[in-house]
């Protein structure tokens, strides 16, 4: 956001003229690619302008094609009738992982723009997007995309969202966001049934900020939408939690590109700049009102996003400690999901425990550390935060394997569990029912909601579905299962720690909790995986797994005995020396544990066995 431009074409905005929606979807059901055609469609962006997916901005998004960051867009539209409208567009992520951020889009809509691929038909996500949209009062507009595939049945998909998502759908608009067909009508659509947003802008102001990230120009900048009241440049604005005073140095809105704006009225959506140093002072769920004329009570905000996995991160340079936590607090100030704090392990040294929503975004703050920071990181193998009562009668939280209590010290172990709702073609129900099972999952509901599609509840431990499950899921179904979870609270469980020794010495960083009726089998096959993970060394090394004292499982590696530079006798020094070079390069992701070095590898083998 380094140059803004002005509104060229300022309209006086009348509640009546304004649609505020946002386009929700299964992950891949083109949200980005529709939203790109109804920015075409009303100007927006020149063609030169034009790129695919152009509200996905981060270089992560555009290289996976998958939306991370919600983007709003203000736009003009002139209908036939020459009328013309102000449509504020959301597009919001697909990926279970962020669904907390298309909760917070809902609140600032009046409609959602339910989008169902026409050849897959309603998903997991379609499902639960519907829920959500319902629950914020929402208008849902059925839209049914990518008509232009040969595989598209819309007239199957009509009859899923009536009788899955109980939803009218014989108006639900045909649209392919490849070739533009359909978009015309959609854009009259929403002109016509998405309600306008109500508000009065003579009362006292009541803006709520649903996003907010920190631009290295401006400071703070927030996304609000205006409930009550209005806001203008040299206001003096309140936060009602935070309780910080601010003067607003700009105001205005995406279209898709920042142009600034005279004031934002009751029923906008649109950004506040007002030099707030910390995205802390001005955090997603507050409400902006102004100093001299506050509103009686803030607006009802939003649940913080809890992290439901938990990891290690340590830089490969003990010297890049500091370096990490700049990194690591830059990041969080644009991404208030991510929670992390100092941790220290032997055998890895200084680090932190990072929390993320779940697999996908760790991946994405893992990448974003790398490439956008240029470290180097060790990450450990993640797990979900456990319980342990103690024998005095409290209960504490674990996010650390190595912090589990000893057996004596604790009266009971519980762990977190979620809902997982699974949508399939009924042809797979067998298979998936018989992975549920095996993933300790207890059986709520099956319900047939059309004669192929069927869901499956299933009260499952969180630790068995955030790592692997759904790529097993997804290749048993052929890719047509879908799934979606939500927490449920802790139960009672028989966990164990299993503690990996190499040579005696205890390596914190790998240990993990599992259930114990899995713990022979696991401790036995992470011990046959370290052995194929780390590298012969001059000396035997042994495995071993251990629960407590008891030696579960043990594997050795013999010693190295051949010479590795003994091929490389006489000739050009230059070839010894890129040798070495690459044998450094490759050391340096290695960390001594004792006299054993461990690979990277071998601290997310956890994963893998
Ligand atoms: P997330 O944001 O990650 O949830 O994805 P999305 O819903 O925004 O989907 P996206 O727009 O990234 O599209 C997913 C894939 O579907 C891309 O490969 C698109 O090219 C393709 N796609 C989108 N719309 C259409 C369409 O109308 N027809 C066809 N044939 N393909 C489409």
């Amino acid at each position: 956001m380094a140059e803004i431009a002005v509104d060229k074409k300022p309209m006086g905005t009348s509640l009546c003229t304004l649609r505020n929606f946002s386009i929700v979807a299964h992950i891949d059901h083109g949200k980005s690619t529709l939203a790109d055609r109804i920015l075409q469609h009303t100007g927006a962006l020149t063609p030169r302008e034009m790129k695919e997916q152009f509200l996905d901005q981060m270089d992560l998004e555009r290289e996976r094609g998958i939306t991370i960051k919600s983007q709003t867009a203000r736009l003009h539209y002139e209908d036939a009738q020459q009328q013309r409208w102000i449509f504020n567009l959301i597009d919001t992520p697909g990926h279970v992982d962020f669904g907390y951020e298309v909760q917070r889009c809902m609140a600032a809509c009046e409609a959602a723009l339910l989008l169902v691929d026409a050849s897959q038909g309603v998903q997991a996500q379609t499902v639960a997007n519907t829920y959500l949209a319902l629950q914020h009062d929402l208008t849902i507009v059925p839209v049914i995309n990518k008509i232009d595939l040969p595989s598209a049945d819309p007239q199957q998909v009509r009859q899923q969202i009536e009788e899955i998502l109980g939803i009218p759908a014989d108006d639900a608009v045909l649209v392919s966001g490849k070739t533009g067909a359909g978009v015309v009508q959609l854009l009259q659509t929403i002109a016509q049934r998405v309600p306008p947003p109500q508000g009065d802008s003579q009362a006292p102001l009541q803006a709520l900020i649903f996003d907010s990230w920190f631009d290295a120009y401006r400071g703070v900048v927030a996304l609000v939408r205006v409930m009550q009241g209005c806001v203008a440049a040299g206001d003096t604005i309140q936060l009602m939690h935070g309780g910080g005073s601010f003067t607003v140095q700009e105001i205005g809105a995406f279209a898709p590109k920042p142009v600034v704006l005279p004031q934002l009225s009751a029923g906008e959506v649109g950004f506040v700049v007002a030099s707030i140093k910390s995205v802390h002072e001005a955090q997603v769920g507050d409400t902006i009102t102004h100093a001299n004329r506050p509103a009686v009570k803030p607006l009802a905000g939003f649940q913080k996003a809890q992290p439901m996995v938990f990891s290690g991160i340590f830089p490969t340079e003990g010297g890049d400690y500091t370096l990490l936590r700049d990194a690591l607090e830059k990041l969080a100030l644009n991404d208030a999901a991510l929670t992390f704090e100092p941790e220290t392990s032997t055998a890895l040294g200084h680090g932190f425990r990072c929390g993320f929503l779940g697999l996908l975004h760790m991946e994405v703050v893992q990448e974003r550390l790398e490439r956008e920071f240029d470290l180097d990181l060790l990450m450990t193998a993640p797990t979900v935060v456990y319980r342990a009562q103690l024998n005095s009668g409290e209960t504490i939280s674990v996010d650390n394997p190595s912090r589990l209590p000893e057996a004596g010290e604790t009266t009971c172990l519980q762990e977190p569990f979620i809902q997982a709702n699974i949508h399939t073609p009924t042809e797979y129900l067998g298979p998936l029912i018989a992975l549920c099972q095996q993933r300790r999952g207890r059986q709520i509901s099956i319900d047939y909601a059309s004669r192929t599609q069927a869901t499956l509840v299933y009260h499952m431990p969180m630790a068995e579905v955030v790592f692997d499950f759904f790529d097993t899921l997804k290749s048993m179904s052929h890719g047509y299962a879908s799934l979606d979870y939500e927490p449920v609270g802790y139960e009672v469980s028989q966990l164990v720690r299993i503690d990996i020794l190499l040579n005696g010495d205890k390596v914190d960083a790998l240990s993990l909790i599992t259930h114990r009726s899995t713990a022979y089998q696991r401790g036995r096959a992470l011990c046959e995986k370290l052995r194929s993970l780390i590298p012969k060394q001059q000396f035997q090394i042994a495995i071993q797994a251990a629960i407590g004292s008891k030696v579960i499982a043990r594997e050795t590696i013999s010693a190295l005995r051949k010479d590795v530079t003994a091929k490389c006798y006489g000739g050009d020094i230059s070839r010894k020396r890129k040798l070495l070079e690459k044998q450094k390069k490759g050391k340096k992701r290695m960390r001594q544990v004792g006299q054993v070095s461990v690979p990277q590898s071998a601290f997310l083998a956890i994963l893998k066995t």
